[in-house]
């Protein structure tokens, strides 16, 4: 009897100890970057999301590059990950898109924007939506539509504001956004509309970069509600749409007119994601950039007061001062791009770029497994100290040299290859001429 249960003891250590080590050392063809895979099934997840926000590259990461390097391999939500820090090998994986890796967000980032989102499609079709977005927020329609749009929806926002006795400025510019998008994908207005669309987009990010548990009180449950409720309000509309077609005027005319071609790989459920989609990617990240902007302009007199004198010499050299900006003063505004550049690269608005290997992927001596997630860290990149002196100073001077001497290698705020983001540009523009208005306007 003892025996026996002795034995069984034995046999379960054994085979729990096996199974623990083979979960602490995957299978590779190869070496494996250094890194712990943490607990079986769990890996290092709960440390990851219990990370604290900072302004500098997250301690999670951080703890890690100390330990291992800059390429190091960890488990998050059950799947094994290599983590890139390394400027070098980020813009590599990022410019392999198609080929060693491609995009990869985890199943939560799907549940909630969508399975067949932008990112999370590939080939003809990844091609064929970024086109379409293209024809709203790409350089073309910035130049010959958007720019008188954008200043007179931020002229407006920033009066009404000045006759308020204080404003909340990330939501304000948030609300802004949210409207002036809304406006041209589906013609939508709130203050009209008896469908309050916006309260179903709150809190996208938290739930985003959550923990994927869906119970109610948690941010992903939330997100996934608003989900809900969004699609209900946008499949109506396209319905409603497609039952009288009229003249092009917004975004959702423009997926009529492609979803009654006959050889479409348009869907109504994939219009209908990326209808979803589009607000969010469009107000958080640029009202979170706009609000950081101020913020460092307010710490920084130097740097707001050669703003403020690059702009002042715009309105100038104008005949009438009172007329808009045209798009030979916005390519003028040397400096604010600089802003703009040093901004977004302290913002650190998108933590991680997510892929995964298609091939065992042979990398500085290790070996990503196919199969692997890969996740480039883009805060790593922007504040590491060997490219960026004082890397947590705002200091926009530096792109001067910076260009001259680098171009943009370090930078992959907007991330870069075929993924490029395609609304870096509509971002830009807004950021622009919002701090044109603000600088030459209000104090
Ligand atoms: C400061 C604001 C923004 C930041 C920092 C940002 C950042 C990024 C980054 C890093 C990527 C690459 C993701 C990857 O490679 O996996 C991306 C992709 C994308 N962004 Fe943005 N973005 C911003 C604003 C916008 C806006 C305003 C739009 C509106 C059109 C937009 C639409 C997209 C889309 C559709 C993609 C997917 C592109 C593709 O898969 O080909 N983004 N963005
Ligand atoms: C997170 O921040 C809090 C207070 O800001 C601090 O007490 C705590 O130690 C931090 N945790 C980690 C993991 O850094
Ligand atoms: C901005 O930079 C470009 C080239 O870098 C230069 O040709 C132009 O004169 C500059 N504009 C102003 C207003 O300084
Ligand atoms: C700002 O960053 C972009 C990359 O998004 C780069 O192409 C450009 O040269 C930078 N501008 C300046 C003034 O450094």
């Amino acid at each position: 009897m003892w025996y026996l249960v002795l034995c069984t003891i034995a046999i379960v250590t054994i085979i729990l100890t096996q199974w623990v080590y083979s979960w602490r050392n995957p299978r590779c063809n190869g070496r494996l970057p250094p890194g712990s895979m943490g607990f079986p099934i769990l890996g290092e997840t709960l440390q990851f999301f219990s990370s604290n926000i900072s302004s500098d590259v997250p301690p999670f990461i951080k703890k890690r590059m100390e330990k291992y390097g800059s390429l190091f391999r960890t488990s998050l939500v059950g799947w094994p990950v290599v983590i890139s820090t390394d400027p070098e090998l980020s813009r590599f994986i990022i410019q392999q898109e198609g080929k060693l890796f491609r995009s990869w967000y985890m199943d939560s980032f799907d549940d909630i924007v969508g399975r067949q989102n932008v990112l999370s499609v590939h080939g003809v079709l990844h091609k064929y939506l970024k086109n379409l977005i293209l024809n709203l927020f790409g350089p073309e329609s910035l130049r010959q539509r958007l720019l008188p749009e954008v200043e007179e929806t931020t002229r407006q926002h920033l009066q009404l504001w000045s006759s308020q006795a204080s404003v909340e400025v990330k939501e304000a510019i948030a609300n802004m956004i949210f409207d002036f998008t809304a406006k041209k994908l589906i013609s939508y207005e709130e203050a009209k509309s008896s469908e309050k669309l916006r309260e179903n987009y709150a809190a996208f990010l938290d739930g985003l970069i959550s923990f994927p548990l869906n119970i109610p009180g948690t941010s992903y449950h939330k997100c996934l509600q608003g989900r809900k409720k969004a699609l209900r309000i946008l499949k109506n509309m396209l319905h409603e749409r497609r039952a009288s077609p009229r003249q092009r005027v917004d975004f959702l005319d423009l997926i009529v007119e492609e979803l009654e071609k006959d050889d479409t790989i348009l869907t109504e459920g994939i219009a209908i994601d990326l209808l979803f989609a589009l607000p969010f990617a469009t107000y958080e990240t640029t009202s979170t950039a706009l609000t950081l902007a101020i913020q460092f302009l307010g710490d920084h007199p130097s740097a707001l007061a050669e703003l403020t004198k690059e702009h002042e010499a715009i309105l100038r050299t104008r005949e009438d001062v009172d007329s808009g900006i045209t798009w030979k003063e916005y390519k003028s505004m040397n400096f604010t791009v600089m802003v703009i550049n040093e901004t977004i690269r302290l913002a650190n608005i998108v933590p991680g770029i997510f892929r995964k290997a298609l091939r065992d992927v042979e990398i500085k001596g290790y070996t990503i497994p196919a199969g692997w997630a890969v996740i480039v860290c883009p805060p790593a990149v922007h504040l590491n100290p060997a490219e960026y002196d004082d890397p947590l100073a705002f200091n926009p001077w530096r792109w001067k040299e910076l260009e001259l001497n680098s171009g943009s290698k370090n930078f992959m705020g907007f991330g870069g290859g075929v993924r490029l983001c395609v609304g870096a540009e509509f971002v830009k523009l807004q950021m622009a001429i919002f701090l044109h208005h603000l600088v030459t306007k209000y104090r």
